[in-house]
């Protein structure tokens, strides 16, 4: 998990900036550098509009180094991403990055285990691609509720969900690649599991495979979801890293504004999630211990 040693400021065009249903959006951006030097889990901070101060972390979904691109998948929240969402094609701006640290492979031997929610699909994508290239197994479980699920799905023919749910409904990108994905929701839905995603990782161990014992997990999504399958990686003794998708302020290690409780020790102490992570182990994160919000550069969010 090296964090990146030199930040480079990109001047970088948009290319495509895409609905993918409610307040989804993929915006792909021309930027070579990065779409080079970027690993699974590191992120861009990405001035959304001059008015505002901060510029806004994003991780990113998909890097192709022969094009160019680099990919974000967005939920339209507040004034940054509000401003993203009027982008045309060959709307120019700037980046940082990239940025923190990234997901580290497997131990040889390991399947790869990942569990997403909502945009917290992004950087995990990114993730499953590249493990995929290297011929390391990888489970995919995505919770979205969005009602339009923003990217193409058919019916699976195996794998994972078939175990869990009836007809299941798979990532078609992910199966032609041969990677194995099952999704979830908490609305009843043809071909998702019914429950929440970590209830789903919880399920899909149960029924075995062989997937539990030897697999690395890594997590991204909302907090709640993210302390619910920390919990069930000490049930099933599953080791792992997450990406911290919490409030930053400056991304840069300055300010002090994302900081994270992790344990030290006996005790524990705040790190900085820009710098030494967004990645970190998942085991180490305290999730019973306030994070902090943005408010060491600025205390207000919405600059
Ligand atoms: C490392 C990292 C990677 C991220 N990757 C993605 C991604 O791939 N896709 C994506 O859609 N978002 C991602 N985010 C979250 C994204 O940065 C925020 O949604 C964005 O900054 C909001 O900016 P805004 O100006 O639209 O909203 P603001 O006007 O700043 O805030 C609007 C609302 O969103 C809330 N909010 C702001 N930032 C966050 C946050 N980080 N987490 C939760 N709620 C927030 C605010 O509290 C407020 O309620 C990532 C965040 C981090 C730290
Ligand atoms: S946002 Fe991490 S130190 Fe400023």
């Amino acid at each position: 998990m090296n964090v990146s040693s030199t930040v480079q400021r990109v001047c970088v065009r948009v290319l495509e900036n895409r609905v993918l249903g409610g307040h989804l959006r993929s915006l792909v951006l021309e930027a070579p550098e990065v779409a080079r030097r970027v690993l699974p889990g590191q992120f861009i901070q990405l001035d959304c509009h001059p008015s505002l101060t901060l510029l806004r972390p994003f991780s990113i979904m998909n890097a192709d180094p022969e094009r160019g691109t680099v990919e974000i998948f967005y939920q339209v929240v507040g004034m940054g991403t509000k401003a993203m969402a009027t982008w045309s094609k060959d709307h120019e701006t700037w980046i940082l990055g990239p940025l923190g640290s990234h997901f580290t492979a497997p131990a040889p031997g390991e399947m790869a285990l990942l569990v997403a929610g909502g945009v917290g699909l992004a950087p995990l994508r990114f993730l499953a691609h590249r493990l995929q290239m290297q011929q390391i197994p990888v489970t995919l479980l995505w919770g979205i509720e969005a009602e339009k699920i923003p990217f193409a799905t058919v019916p699976a023919f195996g794998g994972v969900g078939v175990d869990v749910v009836e007809n299941p409904l798979v990532l078609a990108q992910e199966a032609a690649m041969g990677i194995v994905t099952c999704l979830a929701s908490v609305q009843k839905r043809e071909g998702f599991f019914h429950g929440f995603v970590s209830d789903l990782m919880d399920r899909v161990l149960e029924v075995g495979t062989g997937l539990g014992v030897r697999s690395r997990l890594y997590v991204c999504g909302p907090t709640a979801m993210m302390a619910a399958v920390a919990g069930l990686a000490q049930k099933w003794a599953l080791r792992g890293e997450v990406s911290l998708e919490g409030h930053m302020a400056c991304g840069l290690g300055g300010c002090a504004g994302c900081a994270v409780p992790v344990t030290q020790g006996d005790g524990w102490r705040y790190v900085r999630s820009c710098t030494e992570g967004p990645v970190l182990p998942l085991d180490q994160v305290l999730w019973d211990v306030p994070m902090v919000h943005a408010g060491g550069c600025s205390t207000k969010r919405g600059t």
